[in-house]
């Protein structure tokens, strides 16, 4: 049975990517084989003929079988905008049942697959659904990124809160340090804890740069 988990966060450029990438290494580590997916970026560049995102080819680096790009992100926007605004201006619609069909492929190939969600937790994706409306729809259990910054309790909290009204599985949360010197980091790790009320995965440490292999270390979820 594959293990499958959404990744969404406290706000955009939080350390969802990070923390994907550090869980991809993770699984790697126990034995697993990992896929990850980026079902719809925006702020794509053009390479080889083909918008792509820089998230969605770090998780195509770091997965155990290599795959076709559009397999791991099949929405890709040039636009670095909300989603739906970014596919609108394309005369695109995101069809939230297709990512739930490419995600079903990737099932079967790997032991994990992770899926990065786009912004936060209520960011719209069309006219009618939102990032809570595909995390439910893949049925899949979530890990909230909190990115450690002024505000980010507010953020956590709202974003649980909503989590909750969703009726989907969380798994727990991770604390990503985005800051280098967060003032107060512990105390306010420790106000979310007993705010969110759910496992804490990992404390990803500031880093210079991404070390996948240093921030996995940091982490502890049932594999
Ligand atoms: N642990 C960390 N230490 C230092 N910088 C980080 C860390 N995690 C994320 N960042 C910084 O924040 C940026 C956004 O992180 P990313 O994982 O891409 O966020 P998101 O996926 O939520 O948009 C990264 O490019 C990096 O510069
Ligand atoms: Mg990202």
């Amino acid at each position: 049975m594959t293990q499958g988990y959404f990744i969404t966060g406290t706000d955009t450029g939080i350390g969802k990517t990070w923390s994907t990438i550090a869980l991809m290494q993770y699984f790697k580590n126990h034995g697993k084989t990992v896929l990850g997916m980026k079902p719809v970026a925006s702020g794509c560049i053009e390479l080889d003929g083909q918008l792509k995102n820089e998230d969605a080819l770090l998780i195509q680096k770091y997965a155990s079988v290599s795959l076709p790009y559009q397999d791991i992100n099949p929405y890709a926007f040039e636009l670095p905008v909300s989603p739906h605004i970014a596919a609108q201006a394309v005369g695109a619609n995101i069809d939230l049942d297709e990512i739930v069909s490419k995600y079903q492929q990737l099932e079967k190939q790997a032991d994990v697959v992770l899926v990065e969600g786009v912004g936060g937790w209520r960011v719209p994706l069309n006219a009618h659904q939102d990032v809570a409306d595909l995390a439910r729809q893949l049925d899949l259990s979530v890990i909230v990124v909190v990115g450690m910054r002024l505000g980010c309790i507010n953020q956590a909290k709202l974003t649980f809160a909503a989590i909750q009204q969703a009726g989907v599985i969380c798994s727990g949360w991770i604390a990503s340090c985005v800051e280098q010197d967060m003032l107060m980091l512990e105390e306010n790790i420790q106000t979310l804890s007993l705010a969110v009320n759910m496992p804490l995965l990992g404390v990803l440490p500031y880093m210079n740069h991404l070390d996948p292999e240093r921030l996995s270390r940091e982490i502890a979820i049932e594999s």
